[in-house]
């Protein structure tokens, strides 16, 4: 459902000539020097035949690099860390390699479309708990009893896409607490780590005893914005890790040379990049928000990520997929229904999600054109 809805929206988009905020990629590219360091490692003949299995040494190091100055997380690029095709890759790895047919995965609904599909394809049955509006807080209570025999890891999403959630540390330090007791792996999807605008980022590896349960993904597309090249990584304990890379040899072997060379040099950027991605799209958050909310939405301001997840209700009775459906025609708009990232059919119902990782002229001429919505 979820792939289907984001191609009828693309292909809307086109058609109708609409300002398309629904698919979550940039629409400028990332930084020049970035792109001039692939540019050069293709011409100079780096990474242009397969690369090492694991990821070239640099970006291992780079990578380490990255999880020591950000969160003073020490691992070893040799062994601790393992480069993969964008987080999608990393993702799907690390459900094969870590369940067994069977086992119980327990993740945060809504979810990123592709860990449905992996936990399936691992043979496992995904549970799901709910984080609801208007603050999609994750209810540990209900995250507990869910809890069974057969869970075998909780699959955390923080920054959380598409309810730019972020879990706090007290909220983590409660799942962490209850993995260790239930002997559960924990994997958790970090590839918004750097767009937060309240709170900060916890990465779950970084707290007591997750150090050796926890497989921590990212990825360059977002922090860097070049969604394009798919580079992404796993930290890890040494034997998660080798576990991870048994299944991604046969997934994808390599991919990506010369991009993960430039991807090393990004991420030795000063940390003035960072901050400042953060710094930029705090601004258009709080444009797409406000005029959301000038236009009848009911909005819920997200604490990071690029999404923003609003209700709809005050259009009238009619469900977040069918206002998709009509919105790039009514108004010439496109935004993804929160429906499909849900199991429970009510819980996103009315829900729409608007990306706002754009130029502000293109945010403005999107709430232009929603302004004129009927409410
Ligand atoms: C939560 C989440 N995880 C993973 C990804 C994919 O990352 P990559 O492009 O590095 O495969 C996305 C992209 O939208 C995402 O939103």
């Amino acid at each position: 459902m979820v792939t289907t809805i984001f191609a009828e929206m693309s292909a809307l988009a086109v058609t109708t000539g609409s300002v398309n905020l629904g698919q979550g990629f940039p629409d400028t590219d990332g930084p020049p020097e970035v792109a001039q360091a692939a540019a050069d490692a293709i011409l100079r003949g780096r990474g242009n035949q397969y690369p090492p299995l694991p990821g070239i040494p640099e970006l291992r190091h780079a990578v380490a690099g990255h999880q020591r100055r950000w969160y003073g997380l020490e691992f070893d690029p040799d062994s601790e860390v393992l480069v993969t095709a964008g987080a999608t890759e990393a993702i799907a790895a690390a459900l094969l390699a870590l369940i067994e047919p069977g086992d119980e995965v327990i993740a945060f609904e809504p979810y990123y479309d592709s860990y449905a599909a992996c936990i399936a394809l691992a043979g496992g049955q995904r549970v799901p708990v709910t984080l609801r509006a208007p603050d999609f807080r994750p209810d540990l209570d209900a995250l507990r009893a869910a809890v069974t025999p057969r869970t075998r890891l909780i699959l955390v999403n923080s920054p959380h896409n598409p309810t730019g959630s972020v879990f706090t540390r007290a909220e983590l330090t409660a799942i962490a607490e209850l993995a260790r007791e239930r002997d559960l792996l924990v994997i958790q999807d970090e590839v918004y780590e750097h767009m937060v605008y309240t709170g900060e980022h916890v990465p779950i590896i970084s707290l007591p005893g997750m150090r050796d349960r926890t497989v921590s993904i990212s990825s360059a597309g977002k922090t860097f914005s070049f969604t394009g090249w798919k580079v992404g990584w796993v930290t890890a304990s040494a034997e998660l890790v080798a576990a991870v890379r048994a299944v991604k040899q046969f997934l994808t072997f390599v991919s990506a040379g010369p991009f993960q060379y430039a991807v090393a040099e990004a991420l030795q950027m000063p940390d003035a990049y960072f901050t400042g991605i953060s710094e930029d799209l705090r601004g258009k958050r709080d444009l797409l928000c406000g005029g959301l909310a000038q236009a009848g939405f009911t909005v819920y301001p997200p604490d990071g990520t690029y999404f923003v997840t609003t209700d709809i209700s005050p259009f009238g009775d009619g469900d977040g997929v069918e206002f998709c459906r009509n919105l790039p025609h009514q108004a010439g708009v496109v935004a993804i229904p929160n429906a499909v990232f849900y199991d429970d059919p009510e819980a996103g119902r009315m829900q729409v999600r608007f990306a706002f990782c754009k130029r502000p002229e293109v945010l403005q001429d999107a709430l232009n054109r929603l302004d004129k919505l009927q409410r």
